[in-house]
């Protein structure tokens, strides 16, 4: 049985495939109520890193310096066996099953839309793993937020990061993942400033402290870890990415996990901590929420679907039978993905409130 976030992934599909369409329907608006996780954090905090340990695989550009320059919608899809490969949504018919072609690609269609240049644009890029070895996910990485304008930039970029990034964070339905390195003081950190903005309280973000390995001798990060720093409903999580010097050595993933296990087990400072550390746990924890966030949300989700079939239908009886091939075609398609959706979600509900143990 499928389960609700790879349900809600292909929902996000639909709406993204929807188009110049877009615009006259409620779908645009589903698409913004459909949970997803966003990370956030200044730049080279570690994002990019985060998320690649998260999926267990090298396919993000990463480095010094701005990398990310538009947003990169990741949906993860758990299969059940199999080699895992990759699919990008401007690119429908082709998979990848070489990973540097993943990472080459995501630098191509984003030099393609912002030149080669320093610039940034809010034209996000889709791209969907299919694997055994992760968990269903939504996320999407963002670029690092900054305070300084560099060469080739133009003055308003900061602002231009700063409001693309809240857009994001600020929709209800969203988890924050909020990234900040172990080795800058917590106060100046980029995430929890603009985390705090848009949810005051904690309730949804989630904050993920990189670069412990990196921090001054004779200092730690136990009281961050502990909650006593910055207070947040979830408990926070310590990662060890690899450094620059283990990416240019290629140090692969298997390896960069186990040392990472290792560190947080041996460490006298954070033994105690150590069952809760780390990025296999980080992705656990992520998709166990965002399972939670999603039932909590079905309701909504189902009145904007409803809405949505209802305003495709009239959209095609506008267009009036036979419906123009490639308009029509697509509408229709969309339509029926609703309907399934809608039907999906009520046999759910009538099982939460059964009583039933109905898992998807
Ligand atoms: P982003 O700009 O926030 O996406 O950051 P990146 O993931 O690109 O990382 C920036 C740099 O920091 C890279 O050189 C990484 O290798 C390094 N880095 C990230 N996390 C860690 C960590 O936990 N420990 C160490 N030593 N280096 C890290
Ligand atoms: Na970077
Ligand atoms: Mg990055």
């Amino acid at each position: 049985m499928e389960n609700l976030i790879s349900l809600v992934n292909k929902l996000q599909q639909a709406c993204t495939a929807l188009g110049d369409h877009g615009e006259k329907s409620a779908l645009p608006t589903l698409w913004d109520s459909l949970p997803a996780i966003a990370v956030v954090g200044g730049q080279s905090s570690g994002k990019s890193s985060v998320l690649e340990s998260i999926v267990g695989k090298d396919f993000l550009p990463r480095g010094s310096g701005i990398v990310t320059r538009r947003p990169l919608v990741l949906q993860l899809h758990k299969i059940d066996e199999g080699r895992e490969y990759a699919e990008f949504l401007h690119l429908p018919r082709k998979r990848f099953t070489d990973f540097v072609a993943v990472r080459k690609e995501i630098s191509d269609e984003t030099d393609r839309e912002t030149g080669r240049s320093k610039q940034i644009s809010t034209v996000p890029i889709h791209l969907s793993i299919f694997s055994p070895n992760v968990v269903n996910l939504t996320m999407i990485d963002l670029p690092g937020l900054t305070k300084v304008a560099v060469d080739g930039q133009s003055d308003n970029i900061v602002q231009d990061i700063e409001s693309m990034v809240r857009s994001y964070i600020e929709k209800p339905n969203s988890l924050i993942l909020a990234v900040s390195p172990a080795n800058q003081d917590l106060a100046t950190s980029d995430a929890i400033k603009i985390s705090r903005e848009v949810d005051p309280n904690g309730e949804r973000t989630i904050g993920v402290l990189t670069k412990i390995d990196l921090m001054d001798k004779g200092t730690d990060a136990v009281d961050i870890l502990e909650g006593k720093s910055y207070r947040l409903q979830f408990p926070w999580i310590g990662v060890v990415n690899r450094s620059q010097a283990d990416i240019n050595k290629s140090v692969d993933m298997i390896a960069a996990r186990r040392r990472e296990r290792e560190y947080f087990a041996s460490s006298a400072d954070y033994k105690h901590l150590s069952h809760r550390m780390g990025s296999e746990h980080l992705g656990k924890m992520l998709s166990k929420h965002l399972e939670t966030v999603i039932k909590s949300r079905i309701p909504g989700i189902q009145s904007l679907i409803n809405q949505s079939i209802a305003e495709l239908e009239s959209e095609l009886n506008r267009l009036g039978r036979p419906i123009a091939a490639d308009a029509g075609g697509k509408l229709y398609m969309i339509m029926e993905i609703c309907r399934i959706f809608d039907q999906i979600l009520k046999e759910h509900l009538d099982g939460v409130r059964s009583g039933g143990d109905k898992v998807y």
